[in-house]
């Protein structure tokens, strides 16, 4: 197997059910910034699906990519409010997100139920529109105490994953539950292992396509602990939440 030429991260924002069009503001700010430095990532913004189109208009061109947050796995059909990939992509979207805790949540506390199964096919949809998915795992914080962790993300990586993977059109997301939005960070060693183990598991079964993957870390990254979390072996870039709301 031949050593991956290095892999360039991407950074890709999440704005969740947040922001109306005046928000859109933050992304020329943060165009502007992007021109005074020398980035050597890809940037995506993953907007509400309301926004994707004028994102899409304001010309950003590779240097902001638009992203949707979620797809049906079916191309059409009786499905009110959901939204196909092809529709995404028509809106002007390169990304979408498949596979958010948020959506994998049980009903009950507010999500959607999703399965791994179900992911596949919305990743299977993303790939038949032209769309790239970022495919995200992670543990519960029960399942991170009792020593599940990887059994879990392995699992999840497993059937989330169609057979017809390949670097350019799939991310992986690590994305513990327990530190969505509240602060909390896994260690630097706790990271390192799964991402490890994501790596391993994705060249096992993808073989160059696997080791050339972005493994992203997503899970209460702000501008202070960034640079630390960026450098992990393995870690190849950020999916960040709250903290991507401002520019
Ligand atoms: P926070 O960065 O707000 O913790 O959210 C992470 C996330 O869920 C990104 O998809």
């Amino acid at each position: 197997m031949s050593v991956p030429k290095k892999i360039k991260p991407l950074v890709a924002g999440n704005w969740k059910m947040n922001g109306t069009g005046a928000d859109l503001r933050e992304l020329r700010r943060l165009h502007a910034g992007l021109a005074k430095h020398k980035f050597g990532c890809d940037v995506a913004v993953c907007v509400p699906a309301t926004l994707i189109h004028r994102l899409s208009g304001m010309k950003f061109g590779a240097k902001i990519m638009s992203g949707g947050q979620d797809c049906h796995g079916a191309e059409k059909g009786a499905h009110t409010g959901d939204v196909s990939a092809e529709m995404l992509k028509d809106a002007g979207a390169k990304w979408v997100i498949v596979g958010h805790s948020e959506r994998r949540a049980e009903v009950k506390s507010g999500g959607h139920g999703e399965t791994s199964k179900k992911v596949r096919d919305k990743v299977l949809a993303a790939q038949k529109a032209g769309l790239r998915s970022i495919v995200c795992v992670g543990e519960l914080l029960a399942e991170r105490k009792s020593g599940d962790t990887l059994k879990v993300v392995g699992a999840q990586l497993r059937q989330s994953l169609p057979d017809t993977c390949s670097a350019a059109d799939i991310v992986i997301a690590y994305e513990p539950v327990w530190a969505i939005g509240s602060g909390l960070t896994p260690s630097v060693e706790q990271i390192s292992a799964v991402h490890g183990h994501i790596r391993k598991a994705l060249t096992r079964r993808f073989g160059d396509a696997g080791a050339a993957m972005r493994i992203l870390y997503g899970g209460s990254v702000k501008p202070s602990n960034a640079a630390e979390l960026m450098a992990i072996a393995n870690v190849n870039g950020a999916l960040v939440g709250g903290a991507s709301l401002k520019a």
